[in-house]
């Protein structure tokens, strides 16, 4: 096969540089299964990666992108067959082992997800990790019994990618989304997609008693740091907090009163180390009643690889709305 094209990051010195690159299916990461990729998208961690703003790259040279779909073109495995059109996220994928920001990806058998019946290559990569993350946070709280009656759910980081999704999809299950942003013009947006109250971050008074007034049935966080602490002082009893992000840093100051008086738990929540076995039925309920009505709306931005660049910098800096799909060899 001749070259293809990748988006590569490498360690100079002290610097992390990432750049396109032709390579070979020698060059790979190896593993049972040979995709051809279809889309891949952009994720805060990519843009961590790929700028090394943050230490996410445990091998260097890496090929980026903790996302892909794609069709299988060479399997070593008995349950997965040339052709099958297939999802691939988190694990090492983009991290550890060459990532998804490349014409052909090649990973370990158990890594590999089939695309379920409703959805297509390219609306698995509008969901992307972001989604599938969504999808893991219900999933927990349900299980924690989390209910809209418990009151209003706040979503944090709401223009983000896991923030539109969480909103849209919870939304739709019947709660009530207060979204939490610092977007003023995107207000009107968050209420398009389904919150039913957004609080402009700014207005948020950060320092507070252990206990404040009980406000929310529940939370999503993608930001971290005091808006995390906050979230702990104003959920009220039985309420759960699934913490997803630090977009807004990564420390946590709070005190067991709110859950050793409140009940209220906290819920950890990381999508790349998700088990094998949770991971088919969570893409298949995004398919079905966790599907994402405004999807059209929540992708903003499609760039192919050599567009890669011009978006991690306004990512980090919190400037981006909603996904950003990579087109690569797109249907
Ligand atoms: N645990 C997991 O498995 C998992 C999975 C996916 C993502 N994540 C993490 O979740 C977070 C969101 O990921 P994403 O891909 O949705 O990123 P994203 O699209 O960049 O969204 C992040 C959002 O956070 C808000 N934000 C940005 N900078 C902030 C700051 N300094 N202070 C407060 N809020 C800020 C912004 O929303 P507003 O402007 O609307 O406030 C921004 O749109 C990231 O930290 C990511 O690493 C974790």
């Amino acid at each position: 096969m001749n070259k293809f094209q990748t988006f590569r990051v490498y360690q100079e010195g002290t610097e992390v540089v990432s750049r396109l690159e032709s390579l070979g299916l020698d060059d790979l990461s190896s593993g049972d299964i040979l995709i051809k990729t279809a889309y891949s998208s952009v994720n805060y961690k990519d843009a961590l990666a790929a700028t090394g703003k943050g230490k996410i790259i445990r091998n260097f040279p890496c090929i980026a992108g903790i996302d892909m779909s794609g069709h299988v073109v060479e399997s070593n495995d008995d349950h997965i067959k040339e052709g099958d059109a297939v999802i691939v996220t988190g694990y090492d994928l983009g991290v550890a082992h060459d990532g998804g920001y490349s014409e052909y990806v090649r990973v370990p058998a158990e890594w590999v997800v089939a695309l379920p019946n409703k959805m297509s290559l390219y609306d698995a990569m509008a969901l992307g990790t972001a989604g599938f993350t969504v999808a893991l946070c219900i999933q927990r709280l349900e299980e924690n019994k989390q209910t809209p009656e418990l009151g209003p759910f706040v979503v944090t980081g709401a223009t983000g990618g896991v923030g539109t999704f969480a909103v849209d999809i919870l939304s739709s299950l019947g709660y009530e989304v207060v979204a939490v942003s610092g977007k003023t013009e995107s207000h009107s947006f968050l209420k398009d997609i389904g919150a039913k109250e957004v609080l402009d971050r700014n207005d948020i008074k950060l320092d507070g008693t252990p206990l404040e007034k009980g406000q929310w049935g529940g939370a999503i966080d993608n930001v971290g740091g005091d808006i995390l602490s906050w979230l702990t002082r104003t959920v009220k009893p039985w309420g759960n907090i699934a913490s997803v992000g630090l977009a807004g840093g990564n420390h946590l100051n709070t005190t067991v009163m709110p859950f050793i008086l409140r009940g209220v738990s906290l819920i950890g929540i990381t999508s790349s180390g998700c088990p094998t076995q949770y991971r088919q039925q969570l893409w298949e309920r995004l398919a079905t009643d966790l599907a994402p009505k405004h999807l059209d709306r929540i992708v903003t931005n499609k760039v192919t690889l050599d567009q890669l660049p011009s978006v991690f910098d306004n990512m980090l800096n919190g400037l981006t709305i909603g996904r950003t799909v990579v087109e690569i060899n797109a249907d």
